[in-house]
């Protein structure tokens, strides 16, 4: 009895129902197209902003700072990349600390082809690339030659050199070369320091040497055909070639079976400091300079 009424209810309530989500969705449908031509329209207006974004090359995609892919500068991408590994006060275990020059001096010492294929390519902890895959090589050297000359390195800038070397180890190497005739030679700029072997010499070159030469000529130093302080059998014979030739060489560099970079790898260190930590060497390893 009540069953026709129920339907005739129910019937209502559904055409409701349908006619509601019609209206819903052709709403929908209006307000979807409005939206999406009032973008249309933004993008045809013809600013200079627009018309740059249109014609920029594929593949050009610019960093959170704006500066195109390969065109990033050192500074701004240790800042950005290598910081947090290599700042100054990092904690990471390992990695040579910028500024630390004696941390990088050991570093140095392996030339720049090697520095670059270590970080190119990653090197123990030490990720590729540092981690950001999209430098390029040229970005890449950049950021190693930024950190390397904070730390005592004299590289040369790798836009202007297309093939960068290492300066140290390219004159270490010409410096061998030219060692027999050079080192008969002399030189005058190799002329004692002061008086040699007295207080202030030898304060100054404990200075230099705990700074720089300690990373590589430290007693415990793990570095092959490396003359240890204190290890007297190790700088007989080298004491043996006189205080003109190892002043020369620990200026210019010296590359026998090892590899002394000119300066130990710091080239602001003045001639005086550098002959002041030879003469400390010497004298704390059985000699008398
Ligand atoms: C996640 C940490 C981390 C980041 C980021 C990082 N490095 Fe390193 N890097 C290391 C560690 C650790 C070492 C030391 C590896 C070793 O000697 O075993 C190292 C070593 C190096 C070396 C010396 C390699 C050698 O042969 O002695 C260079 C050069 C270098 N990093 C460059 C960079 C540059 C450039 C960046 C930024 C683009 C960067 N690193 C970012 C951790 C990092
Ligand atoms: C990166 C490592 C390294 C650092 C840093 C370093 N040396 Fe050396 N040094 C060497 C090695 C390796 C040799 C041995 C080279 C060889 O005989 O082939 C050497 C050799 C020498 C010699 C002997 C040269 C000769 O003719 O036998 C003197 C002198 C010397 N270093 C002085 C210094 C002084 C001074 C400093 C600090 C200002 C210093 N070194 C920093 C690695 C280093």
């Amino acid at each position: 009895m009540n069953h026709p009424t129920n339907q005739n209810a129910r019937g209502s309530a559904l055409t409701t129902l349908i006619g509601g989500i019609v209206i819903l969705l052709a709403t929908l449908y209006f307000l979807v197209k409005l939206a999406s031509s009032g973008y249309h329209g933004t993008v045809e207006e013809t600013t200079d902003a627009a018309t740059q974004t249109r014609i920029q090359p594929q593949g050009s995609i610019v960093e959170g700072d704006g500066v195109p892919v390969g065109e990033r500068k050192g500074d701004k991408i240790f800042a950005k990349v290598c910081y947090q590994c290599h700042a100054a006060d990092s904690s990471t275990a390992g990695s040579p600390k910028i500024t630390h020059n004696a941390d990088w001096a050991p570093r140095l010492a392996q030339g720049f082809d090697t520095l670059f294929n270590h970080a190119l390519n990653g090197f123990n902890a030490m990720p590729a690339k540092g981690g950001q895959s999209d430098l390029t090589e040229l970005e890449l050297k950049r950021a190693i030659v930024y950190m390397a000359n904070q730390s005592g390195g004299n590289l040369p800038d790798p836009d202007k050199a297309p093939a960068p070397t290492e300066s140290a180890a390219s004159g270490a190497a010409s410096e061998a070369a030219a060692s027999g005739a050079a080192s008969a030679a002399g030189k005058s700029e190799a002329a004692a320091p002061a008086e040699g072997g007295s207080g202030d010499v030898m304060a100054t070159g404990k200075k230099v040497f705990d700074g720089l030469c300690f990373g590589c000529h430290g007693a415990n130093s793990a570095i092959p055909d490396t003359p240890r302080v204190t290890h007297k059998d190790e700088w007989a014979p080298r004491i043996n070639k006189g205080k003109d030739t190892l002043f020369k060489h620990a200026l210019e560099g010296f590359q026998d079976k090892g590899m002394m970079p000119a300066k130990g790898g710091n080239t602001e260190l003045s001639d005086d400091e550098v002959k002041a930590a030879v003469v400390y060497m010497v004298n704390e390893s059985g000699g008398k300079f």
